[in-house]
């Protein structure tokens, strides 16, 4: 009697995990599918298997990032008539910075275009491009982006499992005080900074005498608020177009470092796509990357002169002297980049403005 109720229950048991097991292989299945559905909407009206792609980045659209990638968006549709639809997501609405990477790396998002720095901890080789000093002018930054250099660091991309697609510009980077403006090396010392996370970057401050704090973009504003730091460094569209010089009014032009983006893929969604698609797509990039050198050189610019409109905005111009001074202070940056991954990539690039 008691064998019975034992196979019984025993049955019972295996039921209830029968059932369970079901459960689960549906749910795989159901959320796989709706992924897929993410990128293959096959129902819209007249548009069988159009393909979507998700664009997610952190800066406002206003910005050399976001238009490029609205420019990139249009030039796709147009191009494969409608075939591919890119949906571009500013802000951080989709994902913050700190998140994209392993969001693309998952297949949850297709496309994002972070920052240099923001791609060293996978590659750290990347540092090369967040040395101070490194290009003299938007000419370099052509050159470099968009030759063999550009190859070069897109190449380590692909030995990741992530597509790279182009290199896109923001522009040179400034610093910013809160209280005080930022000429002289000294005036660092006893400071807080908040960086993009890169250990060149993180050197840098360090050098000058300061305290870096890596933060998240999305993260500044409400930090800035809190008065939690004394300085930062970033581009004037980036400036402009998030209010940080509300909070960090004394702006010193130094141009001493650039923020550029790598624009990448998911790699198995790309290997995925028919190859007119990719050809197409190959082709918007390229014309958006064109735009985008010339848009963000002037963006800056413009907005520069906005800057110089705001009665509370302290703007300085760094002299060539102190330019130097700055060098010197920060050349270890470019003995340690060397010791610690070789000259190669450094020669490569510094032979263009040579
Ligand atoms: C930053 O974190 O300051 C920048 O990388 C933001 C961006 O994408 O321009």
């Amino acid at each position: 009697m008691k064998m019975v109720w034992i196979m019984r229950k025993r049955w019972k048991l295996w039921g209830i995990f029968l059932i369970i097991g079901i459960g689960l292989v549906v749910w795989a299945v159901n959320r796989q599918t709706t992924r897929e559905r993410v990128v293959y909407d096959d129902e819209q009206k007249g548009l069988q298997n159009q393909i979507i792609i998700y664009f997610s980045h952190v800066v406002a659209e206003n910005t050399p990032k976001g238009l490029a990638a609205q420019k990139f968006a249009e030039l796709v549709e147009q191009k494969t008539n409608g075939r591919v639809k890119v949906e571009v997501f500013a802000n951080g609405s989709l994902y913050s910075d700190g998140e994209e990477l392993d969001a693309l790396m998952r297949g949850d998002v297709q496309m994002i275009a972070p920052s240099f720095s923001k791609v060293t901890e996978l590659i750290p080789e990347w540092q090369v491009l967040d040395l101070p000093f490194l290009f003299h002018d938007d000419d370099d930054i052509r050159r470099v982006f968009t030759g063999k250099v550009g190859d070069e660091l897109l190449g380590m991309l692909e030995e990741k499992g992530i597509k790279g697609l182009a290199l896109w510009s923001n522009g040179f980077k400034q610093m910013m005080g809160t209280t005080r403006p930022l000429i002289e090396p000294d005036d660092f010392r006893g400071l807080r900074f908040r960086i993009m996370p890169s250990e060149v970057i993180d050197k840098q401050f360090r050098l000058l005498g300061g305290e870096p704090v890596a933060v998240s973009f999305d993260h500044i504003y409400r930090a800035l608020e809190r008065h939690e730091f004394d300085g930062q460094e970033n581009t004037i569209s980036n400036i402009y177009s998030k209010g940080f010089y509300k909070f960090q009014p004394y702006i010193t032009i130094s141009n001493h470092g650039y923020l550029g983006y790598a624009v990448m893929m998911n790699q198995s969604f790309w290997d995925r796509l028919p190859k007119d698609i990719q050809q197409k797509i190959t082709e918007a990039m390229a014309e958006a990357t064109q735009w985008n050198l010339r848009q963000s050189k002037a963006q800056n610019e413009r907005e520069l002169q906005q800057l110089k409109q705001q009665k509370s905005v302290h703007l300085y111009l760094l002299s060539e002297m102190e330019r130097k001074r700055w060098e010197q202070k920060l050349a270890p940056l470019y003995e340690e980049f060397a010791r610690q991954f070789g000259s190669k990539l450094l020669n490569e690039i510094k032979e263009f403005h040579e």
